[in-house]
């Protein structure tokens, strides 16, 4: 993954860009995620605005691969929400670490009246600020700061300050598929940087896998081996029985912790949509205390 843009974090955006192609019964309207395709899955992308081509495509990847795309249609969708109520609450500044091809920064509203960070691996990142700069005019980008950062090799603090990050502000900070990617060390270093840089009160939304995944005794599908073919190997997780202790440990208070079968069970079935989310990955929130 060290030398090219994230492979796992286009198909996020693909799976974003086919829940935005659905019309009337989508969770969120990311129009910007078709902009971060390319090749073959930005074809598969403008089929399915034709709704009928766009439902048979994601029960075809439902069949193949089930769990990542309805998982992560629910968990945007919840995201977006916890990131609204932060803002609501008088958030000042938004980290997006490990940030992706999330598109946030342009579509939440009121989320430019706050200062933006995207933290990414290098590699992704020029990807994305290409991207970017091809599809967002500039004013409506002003109030975002890119941010490169190898959590594994570097000191997160260090970056954030250096592009203008602002101590102990209140601030929201969405961590969404990433922790799965690191290592143990570079999770706690991250927390422990995070809840030492921001005010008390501030958010980190952040998602996970049970680590009983990754050694086998949670059954996990196809998953686990998808993601391994596309050269990012699931490689932490958490035991989501002692993760309220773990954070308490590290000054957060957890607030909530939610599988996305759940927030699937909360957002898509009150639309008529029975689609299969997993209970092994998941959405939690913490408190900076
Ligand atoms: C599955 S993608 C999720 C992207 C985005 N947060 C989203 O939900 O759309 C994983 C992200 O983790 C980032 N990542 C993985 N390892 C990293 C590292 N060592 N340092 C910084 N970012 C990393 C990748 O660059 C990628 O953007």
């Amino acid at each position: 993954m060290q030398n090219r843009a994230s492979r796992t974090a286009e198909q996020v955006a693909l799976f974003r860009a086919l829940e935005t192609a659905r019309g009337h019964d989508r969770v969120f309207d990311d129009p910007l995620a078709v902009r971060f395709l390319h090749g073959g899955y930005r074809v598969l992308a403008r089929a399915a605005r034709v709704r009928p081509v766009g439902l048979r495509l994601s029960r075809f990847i439902d069949r193949r691969w089930p769990g990542p795309r309805p998982s992560a249609v629910a968990r945007t969708r919840l995201i977006d929400d916890l990131v609204g109520e932060a803002l609501a609450h008088g958030a000042r500044q938004v980290l997006l670490l490990g940030a992706g091809y999330d598109s946030r920064a342009y579509r939440l509203p009121g989320i430019d009246r706050a200062a933006v960070f995207e933290a990414d691996h290098p590699a992704t990142q020029a990807v994305k600020r290409r991207l970017v700069r091809g599809a967002v005019r500039p004013e409506r980008r002003r109030h975002v700061h890119y941010v490169p950062v190898d959590l594994l090799r570097e000191d997160l603090g260090d970056a954030l300050l250096a592009a203008g990050f602002a101590a102990l502000e209140p601030t929201v900070v969405v961590w969404e598929g990433v922790t799965n990617y690191l290592s143990e060390p570079a999770v706690d270093a991250t927390l422990r940087r995070l809840a030492s840089l921001t005010a008390t009160g501030s958010s980190l939304i952040f998602t996970y896998v049970d680590r009983r995944v990754l050694d086998g005794s949670l059954d996990a599908g196809n998953w686990p081996a998808a993601v391994r073919r596309a050269g990012e190997p699931w490689t932490f997780g958490f035991d989501p029985a002692t993760l309220p202790a773990y954070v308490a440990a590290r000054g957060l208070r957890l607030a909530l912790d939610m599988s996305t079968r759940d927030a699937a069970v909360r957002y898509l079935e009150p639309l008529g949509r029975d689609e299969n989310a997993a209970t092994f990955y998941r959405v939690a929130r913490a408190e900076i205390q």
